[in-house]
């Protein structure tokens, strides 16, 4: 990929996203929809992914035919709420790996601090799709990015749901190499750090906590 931001907007997806941004929307719908979008956000972070040919025989006569090349994706979900993207995306890319990375913020230094870490192995010579739904300041996103690139990653794409200017403006400084594929881009950060307009906290509205 060679923008650092793509904002589809694809009908099915801006519908949805509206249905999953109404306050009056439950727990159940949010999280199918949730399922929903990220397998049409899937298709587009994956639509310039190599190909190479294999031979196989239809019923008709052989043909040299095209499959994925190279080493299975690697789908990185950055915790809690990364979780919600993750489990749609693995039923449209069933085979790839798995990983996760866990982050908390010091209250004191504000700092993001790793409590969870574990990515599938030959991690240089995967595609790597971290998922997060919301890249509101964009710390956390970027300070899990550099532990993926610690462990060897490579080709990182990141996708989300929602973003703020801030989030991609702090992305793009911290890994300028690093794509962004999200379902919007919206106007700012409150003084809380939530998105505006956003759609509240992604992870208690998936999960029903408060
Ligand atoms: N995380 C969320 O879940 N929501 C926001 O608006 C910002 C960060």
């Amino acid at each position: 990929m060679t923008q650092h931001l793509t904002v589809v907007e694809h009908p099915l997806i801006q519908h949805k996203l509206t249905i999953m941004r109404d306050q009056a929307t439950s727990t159940a719908v949010f999280r199918q929809l949730l399922r929903e979008i990220s397998q049409l956000l899937a298709y587009e972070i994956t639509r310039d992914l190599p190909l190479t040919t294999t031979r196989i025989d239809t019923p008709i006569q052989p043909m040299d035919a095209p499959k994925l090349a190279g080493r299975k994706l690697a789908l990185i979900s950055i915790l809690r709420a990364g979780n919600g993207l993750l489990d749609g995306m693995l039923e449209l890319i069933p085979s790839a790996r798995v990983g996760f990375v866990g982050l908390y913020r010091d209250e004191e230094t504000l700092e993001p601090v790793e409590y969870y870490f574990k990515v599938p192995d030959l991690m240089s010579e995967r595609v790597v799709i971290a998922v997060d739904p919301m890249l509101a300041t964009g710390n956390s996103s970027a300070a899990a990015i550099q532990k993926l690139k610690d462990a060897g990653a490579r080709d990182i794409r990141f996708l989300c749901l929602l973003a703020a200017p801030e989030g991609v403006e702090r992305m793009k400084q911290a890994h300028p190499d690093v794509p962004i594929v999200t379902a919007a881009l919206d106007e700012r950060l409150n003084e809380k750090g939530y998105i505006v307009p956003g759609l509240g906290d992604a992870g208690d509205r998936m999960f029903g906590t408060k």
